[in-house]
């Protein structure tokens, strides 16, 4: 199976996942054959690519790391206490589901698929930013306690934009001075939302509050740098500038993987912690298996491995003669790099 977007997808194509609305239940099922009219009202409820089954990907398999039906259970769940109960202590047990999943499946890296419709995109970015956050925590060997703590930070990272009217916050043009200061208050709010609950630790309270914090000193609310800031703000403005790079918004389309990364690789030291930034390297898959691929001498491939150690250089099929590379090998492959990616 292969991730194709959506506007490369055509009639006549099987869809190798299922695929949800957004309450959760199952819209289209594996092995479905699209046709234009399904792929128009696809496009219209907001999917950006699918998952389909061809020849040139009949080999390629693609591992979840968080299974789609406990991120979907989990994003159902956050919207209900978040508009309805209020009790965010509900969420331990997803917390914990999403935990054991990414400890099970630690040599997997994590391709955050946009299956989903796009409109529940704020708890799905949510729920997103919590499973990057917790499989960052694992690789930092944090216990099963401190993972729960960070988990719920980036879950909740932006519960203070629930104060912000949201003629502000969906705001098509630019916003005004006044409208940007207000929403820089958003951490500020979260906090102070939360500050009273004795169910939430105080390091993700923190983490919360300074989730905006850069190294430089040029985030808000505090203008904090390096060390003044916590490891769990650090995590989650990896994850959560991750998360919004990659997802398609109103006012410009995702970048892939690769460019994220190249993004957030590029800032490093500056506004994202280097070293955060390396345990992060650990955790994406820069080319998400599935991904086709056109090297810096003209050959096509597909993806069908990642190398946690080396996430520039992945295991490759070669398209035009089936003959399998594996990037790392630089002493065999030393003159070849990934120059574009085709579909
Ligand atoms: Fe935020």
């Amino acid at each position: 199976m292969r991730y194709v977007s959506i506007e490369n997808v055509t009639e006549g194509m099987y869809l190798a996942k299922p695929i949800y609305n957004s309450q959760g239940s199952i819209l289209l099922g594996k092995n479905f054959q699209l046709t234009n009219i399904y792929l128009k009202k696809l496009k219209e409820l907001g999917f950006v690519g699918l998952y389909i089954e061809d020849e040139i990907s009949k080999d390629v398999f693609i591992e979840d790391v968080v299974s789609d039906q406990l991120r979907m259970d989990t994003v159902t769940k956050l919207e209900r206490i978040v508009e309805d109960t209020g009790n965010f202590e509900e969420l331990t047990p997803f917390l914990s589901g999403i935990i054991d999943n990414i400890i099970e499946n630690k040599d997997v890296l994590l391709q955050i698929n946009k299956l989903f419709s796009y409109h529940n995109y704020t708890y799905i970015h949510c729920v997103n930013v919590g499973i990057l956050s917790i499989c960052m925590g694992v690789r930092l060997d944090y216990n099963r306690e401190k993972l729960l703590k960070l988990g719920m930070a980036g879950i909740l990272h932006d519960i203070g934009k629930n104060q912000i009217p949201l003629e502000i916050l969906d705001k098509p043009g630019k916003l005004t001075e006044e409208e940007f200061d207000l929403i820089k208050m958003h951490p500020v709010y979260g906090y102070t939302m939360l500050k009273g609950s004795i169910e939430l630790s105080s390091i993700t309270k923190i983490g919360i509050l300074q989730h905006h914090e850069r190294c430089d000193g040029s985030g808000y609310p505090k203008g904090l740098r390096n060390e003044e800031i916590s490891d769990f703000g650090k995590i989650i403005a990896i994850a959560d500038t991750y998360d919004a790079l990659t997802s398609d918004r109103s006012y410009r389309p995702a970048y892939t993987p690769w460019e994220a990364y190249e993004y957030l690789i590029g800032d490093g030291g500056v506004h994202y912690d280097f070293t955060m930034l390396t345990i992060f390297s650990k955790c994406i898959a820069v080319f998400p298996v599935g991904t086709c691929v056109e090297l810096s001498d003209g050959t096509k491939a597909i993806v069908l491995e990642n190398n946690p150690d080396n996430p520039l250089r992945p295991v490759l099929r070669n398209l035009e003669n089936n003959t399998v590379m594996d990037l790392k090998n630089i002493k065999k492959h030393h003159a070849l790099c990934i120059a574009h990616i085709v579909e």
